[in-house]
Formats: structure tokens, sequence, C-alpha cells
């Protein structure tokens, strides 16, 4: 059984709070994936010190070290390889990938955003969805396509703006329900339950629970 289990490489740049939702779920021995390799593009990212102490496999790709993208992509790519991984996850992962990567990763790459998709693609959601009045904001986990927060839409999360809310507020709230999808849309993927079917993802089961992915429990 546990040998089924598929092999995650996780992309971060940063903090890693997705990343270490990604790492408590996939503790549970039913859980159908398992953090192979946490990958860091910065030297001093939090999260490498927590993957550390897990005991998970690092590795260090600095894309300063890199005369251009691809060939940063590259050795990325070749370490993730290395370490077998068959899903990737980006995880508050920093660059903009190249068509080619995302060719070598494709309906194999999720990628978490603190927005709800389409809604507010790019950087400063929290900020842009507060200038702009909305009531409802959230976050998307989709498979990664070229072009930046784009693709298969796989698990969403949506959350109330109130009229007190900061960025940083609502970045918190957004945050909890971040670390609560990625991990189900993760096990989705991995046990084979969600899969593309054109620009959408197909999920087994989903009419038994038609609620489970849309609205926050807690
Ligand atoms: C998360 O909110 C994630 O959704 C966001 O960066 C944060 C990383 O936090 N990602 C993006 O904005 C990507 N476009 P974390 O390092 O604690 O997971």
């Amino acid at each position: 059984m546990t040998s089924q289990r598929k092999r995650v490489g996780v992309l971060i740049s940063g903090r890693g709070s997705n990343m270490r939702s990604l790492v408590e779920a996939a503790s549970a021995p039913d859980f159908p994936a398992e953090i192979a390799l946490v990958l860091s593009n910065v030297a001093d990212a939090a999260g490498l010190d927590f993957a550390r102490t897990q005991g998970i496999a690092t590795a260090l790709v600095e894309h300063k070290a890199f005369s251009g993208r691809e060939a940063f992509e590259r050795a990325m790519h070749e370490t993730l390889v290395g370490h077998g991984v068959e899903l990737v996850c980006l995880a508050g992962f920093m660059r903009l990938l190249t068509p080619w990567f995302v060719g070598q990763w494709r309906d194999r790459m999720l990628n978490i955003h603190p927005a709800l998709l389409p809604a507010y693609r790019g950087l400063h959601t929290h900020e842009r969805a507060l200038a702009e009045g909305v009531k409802i904001h959230g976050a998307t986990v989709h498979f990664v396509a070229p072009e930046v927060d784009a693709g298969p839409i796989i698990a969403q999360a949506a959350v109330p703006v109130l009229g007190g809310d900061t960025p940083e507020t609502l970045a918190a709230r957004v945050l909890a329900q971040e670390h609560r999808i990625y991990p189900l849309a993760l096990k989705l993927v991995a046990s084979g339950a969600a899969r593309v079917d054109g620009a959408r993802v197909l999920i087994e089961g989903e009419a038994a629970a038609p609620d489970a992915l849309l609205w926050p429990t807690a």
C-alpha cells in the first residue's frame, strides 16, 4: 500500500505554511501521497528548516545562480526527476514558469492561489479585493497551465470579506482555508479521483458531497 503513494515535490520560496499543511496531511498512513522533496529557489526560505526537522529531503536551486530561466528550470526538473517525483505542488513558489517546464508537468503540477480564480490573478490579491469592495473572497487550487494563475480548478474555498478587514486580516482568513483545501486537492489528484477534462476537472463522488469544497466548515 505504502509503495502506491504518489511521490510529491513541493516548491516553495518562503514561509512554507502551505507546504507544512501538505506534510501534515501526508503523515496520515492512508493519505495517497508522500512528500518526497521540498525544493526552494531561496536559500533562507523558512519552510526549508521545517522540512529538515521533519526528515524530508530538501533541495536548493537558486534562480540567481543561472544565466536564464530555462537553465534554472532544467536544473529544477532534473532535481525533481532525480528524487522520483511524480506530482509537483507549487506552494508560495514566486517564480514565473516557462511553457517548457509547465509542459513537462502537464496535469501533474498543482498551484495554490490566494483568490477565487479567475478573479484576481497575479499579486496583491487581498489588497485588490478590498479596493474593489467584493463581499466574498477565497482561495483556489488548480492544475498549472502556461498562463499565469490559470488552469483547470480542483478546489476552491470562499470566505466573507468583513467591514473592518485589512489586507492582513483578510489574508489570514484566506490562508486558513488554503491550509484546508490544498491537502484536499492533493488527495483528490493523488488518489485519481480528480481528473482533467478539457478546461475543467471532474471529481469522482463530488455529487455525493456537493458542498465539500466550497464553504469553510470552521
Ligand atoms: C500563500 O498565500 C499562497 O497562496 C500565495 O503565497 C502564500 C505563500 O504562503 N501564493 C501566491 O500568491 C502565488 N501566486 P506560504 O509560503 O506560507 O505557503
